[in-house]
């Protein structure tokens, strides 16, 4: 039965942490996989985490099934965070949240509550997207089409995005990142959000906004404006959400999928709906994160430390960015990457070509996505230098 079956290549972002291990260059830099890292390049338990979870050991009462949405003070407190406390759908009754196994399990959710619920709509997604975007939309079977996000020159092309989204068909989804666009770290400003929701309304659109990077770019709300102007101003949309990253709890899988409907009757419906979405795919999300983070905001300590780690974190990447177009200056090469210092999130799509991101592997040991996407994070006053040179190297 087996024998017919095909072997295929890995998943391009993870197959890059296996790569990168089985390297013995002591030199070797990691700028790819998505995950934050510190000076020493190690990815830390965030001491509010640590506690959290001291707390929990002892606390903790049961292991029993949290049902299908999830803990409903880890929904509550999700929702609070995306849409701030004094939103108006969350005053309004509006918004539902189904805890998810992380922001890719959300992506599921929503994949398949599509498919089932919205059947014949297609998703519209930017070019270039995480690309695993794809995969999970295919996977549920649902028609993707693309709109442009970057022109040749790699600078964010609002007109190509606008006018592609002009053309989308009425009723159709278009997924948008909030914030930290993942791979390019090119954002919309204010003005563009404005610009982006005045076509969502005219051609009747349903965004999904995926919201993985909370806190990377700007700050908690600064990063939640687009999201936010949305809610305020749309009687429908997805949110997916995660906490992987601005809570640094990965391996725990901890997201969320967020409907907001019309009325809270047509919430309760879709709700309804996302509960048997979640059975039918792995019945109840897993617990150990969704507790973490309620613990975390059950307490006013312990949330002041999150913000405080999340900020140092923050600003690390955003000091990154400005020392590594500083570092290329010796090189002649600060204004051709000027760009990276502009960029905002974990991500840097650096202009690099799949040429020079294999010379910079196979010449340098410094691994990083083959779209020339580089984790910023992976950067540290130890490396910079070293990975500054190979870019000249391989550019000139
Ligand atoms: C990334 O884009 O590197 C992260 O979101 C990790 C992943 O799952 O791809």
């Amino acid at each position: 039965m087996f024998e017919p079956i095909q072997r295929v290549p890995g998943d391009a972002i993870l197959g890059l942490i296996q790569e990168f291990k089985q390297d013995d260059n002591p030199n070797k830099v990691d700028l790819g996989v998505g995950v934050y890292r510190d000076e020493n390049g190690v990815t830390p338990i965030m001491r509010a985490v640590k506690q959290a979870e001291k707390q929990l050991i002892s606390d903790e009462k049961t292991k029993a099934y949290i049902g299908s949405h999830g803990d409903p003070d880890y929904g509550s407190y999700v929702l609070k965070t995306v849409f701030g406390a004094n939103s108006k759908v969350l005053k309004d009754n509006r918004a539902s949240a189904t805890q998810s196994p992380g922001g890719t399990g959300a992506l599921r959710l929503a994949a398949d509550f599509i498919a089932s619920q919205l059947s014949g709509k297609s998703i519209w997604l930017s070019d270039p997207t995480w690309p695993n975007h794809l995969g999970v939309f295919e996977a549920a079977g649902v028609d993707i089409q693309r709109y442009p996000y970057v022109d040749e020159n790699n600078r964010l092309d609002f007109a190509g995005m606008l006018d592609a989204l002009k053309q989308i068909p009425t009723g159709d989804i278009v997924l948008l990142h909030a914030c930290c666009h993942n791979p390019t770290g090119f954002d919309l400003n204010h003005e563009q959000w404005q610009t982006v929701l005045d076509v969502v309304q005219e051609r009747d659109l349903l965004p999904l906004v995926d919201f993985a990077y909370q806190g990377f770019g700007d700050g908690l709300d600064e990063d939640a404006y687009g999201v936010r102007l949305l809610a305020d101003q749309l009687d429908e949309m997805i949110v997916t959400q995660s906490c992987s990253k601005n809570f640094g709890i990965y391996r725990e899988r901890t997201g969320c999928f967020i409907a907001i409907a019309r009325n809270t009757e047509e919430m309760e419906d879709v709700r309804s709906q996302l509960a048997i979405t979640a059975r039918e795919n792995y019945s109840n999300p897993p617990a150990h994160g969704s507790a973490i983070v309620a613990t975390i905001f059950n307490s006013e300590e312990l949330t002041a430390q999150w913000h405080e780690e999340l900020d140092e974190m923050r600003n690390r990447i955003n000091q990154l960015r400005q020392d590594f177009v500083a570092g290329l200056k010796p090189h002649g090469l600060d204004e051709q990457f000027a760009h990276v210092a502009e960029q905002r999130g974990m991500f840097s799509y650096t202009g690099l070509t799949k040429d020079q991101v294999d010379a910079l592997r196979d010449k340098h040991s410094i691994y990083m996505v083959g779209s020339g996407r580089a984790n910023v994070a992976g950067l540290s006053s130890k490396n910079l230098e070293y990975v500054c040179k190979a870019i000249a190297d391989v550019v000139k």
